[in-house]
């Protein structure tokens, strides 16, 4: 079809359809991909970032003390400063690799809970949190005596003010909390939950695994203490991720893991530490992700987060419109497709979501079917596992047409008529 017969009534329609070809997956594969909360795709220029570094700067940062080493020490550091100006971290040294959100989670829980919490001391963590930004609390309270205690939301994802007030006590040590749910795309207000942390003397910790490649995150505004993100959701590759922690905190914790990189000095009978950010970096790093995680901020500030927001509304508020005039489907979460964040998951009465995804899939649409690693979540909102499609910019409108005809026909395809509906 030819740019003039299609219809433009998406914003910056023509500039989107140009970006569609910075990633060669969409050129080489039938594909309508709708998973991108669990990984984004990667353009092109982030996977020759990747294959750059190998061709022309492949060293062991940190180790070589010839030209080739220093190179590869240079890269890494200037990709961690690029993730401190994208984050706004006051100093480089806030900001640690790690191979993903889980990992930055573990970390903090582990190591923030060996040094900080004692027997009776709560932790707080929200009903709507990834395993991921749960588990780790679950451990960390079963090692150290805590008790942890659960902020509910409502059915539409909404946390109050007051729910978190009242959940507080004078035990209370730290909360954690995603910024947009994976399940429901709802947002939390992180600065006001900061804030009435903070009051209390409480630490805030951060999940901004479906934020950061989405919307602007900028930590030192939300005045949080530790902030998780994985690369591969914002276009970098996968095991390259993100832990942003104040100084303050970060230089009191103990190491998580222990090896090579993270030391200054080691004797028979012990080592003092390096300073942060290597004291939490043990072992050889993976700097061609952090170079690739890098390119692919770039590339995000190239584009700007006003037109991605921009264009992801649109497209959610499109599928949301058409979704809703299907009979059985039921959207979980808010009704203003603003409060989604290019997040919808659903149920369609009578068919299993798994069912759901095979069909969508033999059409070359790609969803989310289960419980999306959120149990507690989906047990709270009384439902055993739903559909999820996530949108990125790259996505088109065709796509979520394509999607849309396509879910249409899955009752009738299932057996069901018209009237059928429970
Ligand atoms: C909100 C949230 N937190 C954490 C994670 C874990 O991310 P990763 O598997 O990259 O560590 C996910 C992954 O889907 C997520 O959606």
């Amino acid at each position: 079809m030819s740019k003039v017969e299609k219809p433009i009534s998406q914003p910056n329609e023509l500039f989107f359809r140009e970006i569609r070809n910075d990633f060669s997956i969409f050129q080489k594969l039938k594909l309508v991909y709708l998973d991108n909360a669990a990984t984004s795709q990667k353009p092109n220029c982030v996977l020759q970032a990747e294959q750059e570094f190998y061709e022309r700067y492949n060293a062991n940062p940190f180790r070589g003390l010839y030209e080739l080493g220093e190179h590869a020490t240079t890269q890494y550091e200037q990709a961690r400063q690029t993730v401190q100006k994208f984050l706004h971290a006051k100093y480089p040294e806030e900001i640690i690799f790690t191979r993903n959100a889980t990992e930055g989670l573990n970390l903090v829980a582990y190591s923030f809970s060996n040094y900080f919490f004692n027997d009776g001391d709560e932790i707080v963590v929200s009903i709507m949190e990834h395993h991921s930004n749960l588990l780790p609390w679950q451990q960390a309270a079963k090692r150290t005596g805590a008790l942890l205690r659960y902020l509910e939301c409502d059915q539409q994802g909404k946390i109050t003010e007051e729910a978190l007030k009242n959940l507080l006590t004078d035990r209370t040590k730290l909360v954690a909390i995603t910024q947009i749910s994976n399940v429901l795309g709802c947002k939390n207000d992180l600065k006001k939950i900061a804030q009435i942390c903070h009051e209390r003397g409480i630490v805030v910790v951060a999940d901004g695994a479906q934020s950061v490649p989405h919307i602007p995150v900028d930590v030192t505004d939300l005045d949080i203490d530790f902030l998780v993100f994985s690369g591969h959701k914002m276009l970098a590759p996968m095991g390259i991720g993100v832990l942003y922690g104040k100084k303050r905190f970060l230089e009191q914790m103990p190491p998580f893991l222990f090896g090579g990189e993270m030391i200054d000095s080691v004797s028979r009978n012990g080592a003092v530490f390096a300073p942060i950010p290597h004291k939490f970096e043990a072992g050889t790093v993976n700097a061609a992700g952090a170079v690739a995680l890098a390119r692919a901020i770039q590339y995000i500030n190239h584009i700007g987060f006003e037109k991605i927001q921009e264009r992801e509304t649109a497209l959610t508020v499109l599928a949301m419109e058409e979704m809703k005039r299907i009979p059985g489907v039921h959207i979980l979460g808010a009704e203003d497709p603003n409060d989604h964040h290019g997040i919808i998951s659903f149920t369609l009465e009578g068919v299993h979501p798994h069912d759901i995804a095979f069909i969508l899939n033999a059409d070359h649409i790609a969803v989310r079917a289960g419980h999306h690693c959120a149990q507690p979540l989906l047990q709270h909102l009384g439902v055993s596992s739903s559909t999820r499609i996530s949108i990125a910019f790259y996505n088109t409108e065709q796509e979520i047409q394509t999607f849309v005809k396509s879910l249409r026909q899955i009752r009738r395809k299932m057996g069901y008529g018209e009237s059928d509906i429970l």
